[in-house]
């Protein structure tokens, strides 16, 4: 069974990343999930080991529970997947900051890496947000670009996250060579 990590930020979207991991568990995919510490407000752990079948990694993790979890996941993954990916969680990976278990996890992955950004028009279109991007891109990590319409705060503009069933294929291409 091939390995996904899922990381997911605490946008709005998170919720999305629920209907992201069944996907990927039924077509036959062995997903394990970490959220930010913010992120856990905003989408049950408990939905998503119901879903997954596998305890989420949190902050907990590697702190209070010392299972060094972002080593155990780096192990034979397939892909690191950051779906919903935060402002914040770009700004980390572009600037190897790791003061957490998603972006500590994302230091240890030697597998593939996707990204599908989720913010605010305003924050997607920051120079800051889009320079830590392309660093990234230019290190060869993939983007699932976001859409462009109404977000959730009212605003109009690009920094939807992508529909899931985008993502999910764009992950699977990856995965599978395509
Ligand atoms: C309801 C709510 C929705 C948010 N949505 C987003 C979002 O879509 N994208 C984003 O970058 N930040 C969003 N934020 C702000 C982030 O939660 C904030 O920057 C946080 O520090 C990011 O932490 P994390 O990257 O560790 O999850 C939202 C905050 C709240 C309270």
């Amino acid at each position: 069974m091939k390995k996904i990590v899922l990381a997911v930020g605490s946008s709005i979207s998170a919720y999305k990343s629920c209907d992201l991991a069944r996907l990927f568990v039924k077509s036959g995919y062995d997903v394990y999930t970490v959220l930010t510490e913010n992120a856990t407000k905003l989408v049950s752990p408990i939905a998503l080991e119901a879903l997954t079948g596998h305890p989420v990694y949190t902050d907990e993790t590697l702190w209070e529970k010392h299972e060094m979890g972002h080593i155990t996941l780096k192990d034979d993954a397939a892909l690191f997947l950051a779906a919903p990916a935060t402002a914040n969680m770009i700004g980390k990976f572009a600037n190897g900051i790791a003061d957490d278990m998603v972006s500590t996890t994302f230091l240890a992955m030697k597998c593939p890496i996707l990204i599908a950004p989720a913010m605010n028009p305003n924050m997607y279109s920051h120079p800051s947000v889009q320079f830590n991007i392309g660093k990234l891109k230019g290190w060869g990590f993939g983007f699932v670009e976001p859409d462009e319409g109404l977000v959730a705060c009212g605003d109009t503009g690009k920094g939807r996250l992508a529909d899931i069933n985008i993502i999910y294929q764009a992950a699977v291409d990856v995965i599978e060579g395509k």
